[in-house]
């Protein structure tokens, strides 16, 4: 394993091995939805907003560990965002992380009660971690704000207000800023806020996770098309059934690459202000890359 494998490997365990602690199975009557909520959870996730969080930390100085209770929450509404992303109501989706969706293996109500509750729950994990109360004030200020309406929440309904109607460029990159780099913004800003980073740093790190985003988002799109339904883990040809306006649907397959490119070469242009960036400057390369 090479030392960039190592780090992703060992700081997703912290990871892992965190969630798996704050979800917990209790016997009682509404044990259902908490089983709703860990299924949907511990799984296959890539776990990038998380790594972002710790890693960022990490880049401001800081001690990863610190930063594990907001890793933990970014990807807690991460997972509330893709059990309610594949509702009937919005992308009607049966399969996530390899799995049936979160309403087939359990009912609608019951996943749309889970993805409640990991939002309140990623709230309180913050609020009640030995997280310094005035960094956990600002990091849950972080994450509520760009998940709800003026970020990820904002970015759904423009998505869904979208479907089956032409949309141009702009709109489209609007889209994607709010709907995917507002949360991956936020996963970044709360790890730098977690090593007490300058104003400065935190607005590095808000630039960084929106170029990232958006190179992120376009590859998502490019994926829908061209990926491996196996090895992606979730349904292909989506956003076409859906009649999504998507980077590739606008411009094509080669533009749309291009387009990640440009993204990603952005990002990786603010890290090097940073010394110690190997890291991230390798996982940024890694998710253009990507084929899940
Ligand atoms: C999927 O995110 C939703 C988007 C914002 C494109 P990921 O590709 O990070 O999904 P998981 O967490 O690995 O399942
Ligand atoms: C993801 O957009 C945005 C979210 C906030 C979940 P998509 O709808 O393209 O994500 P996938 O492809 O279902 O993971
Ligand atoms: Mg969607
Ligand atoms: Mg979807
Ligand atoms: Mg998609």
């Amino acid at each position: 394993m090479s030392s960039f494998e190592q780090t992703l490997k060992s700081d997703i365990d912290l990871v892992n091995e965190a969630l798996d602690k704050y979800l917990q199975v209790t016997d009682s009557d509404y044990g259902k939805v908490i089983e709703a909520m860990r299924y949907s959870v511990m799984n296959a996730g890539k776990r990038i907003r998380p790594v972002l969080t710790m890693e960022f930390c990490r880049l401001n100085g800081g001690n990863k560990k610190g930063a594990l209770a907001c890793a933990c929450a970014v990807e807690m509404i991460h997972c509330s965002s893709l059990i309610h992303d594949d509702l009937p109501c919005m992308d009607d989706d049966d399969l996530r992380r390899g799995k049936p969706s979160c309403h087939k293996a359990f009912d609608e109500a019951t996943a749309l009660l889970a993805g409640d509750a990991l939002i309140l729950k990623a709230c309180e994990v913050i609020a009640l971690s030995d997280t310094k109360k005035s960094v956990a004030t600002k990091a849950i200020g972080i994450l509520s704000s760009l998940a709800g309406t003026e970020g990820m929440i904002g970015g759904q309904v423009i998505d869904l207000a979208s479907e089956g109607k032409k949309i141009d460029a702009d709109t489209l990159s609007k889209m994607h800023s709010l709907k995917t780099s507002a949360l991956i913004r936020s996963a970044c800003c709360m790890g730098a806020v977690c090593a007490d980073a300058d104003e400065e740093n935190v607005k590095n790190a808000s630039e960084y996770g929106e170029y990232l985003g958006l190179a992120f988002q376009v590859i998502d799109d490019i994926l829908d098309v061209v990926g491996d339904e196996k090895q992606l883990g979730k349904p292909i040809g989506s956003d076409e059934q859906n009649d999504k306006t998507t980077y590739v649907s606008l411009f094509g397959l080669e533009s749309a690459h291009k387009k990640a490119e440009q993204y990603t070469n952005k990002a990786l242009s603010i890290l090097d202000k940073y010394e110690g960036s190997e890291f991230l400057k390798e996982l940024t390369k890694t998710l253009l890359k990507r084929n899940k």
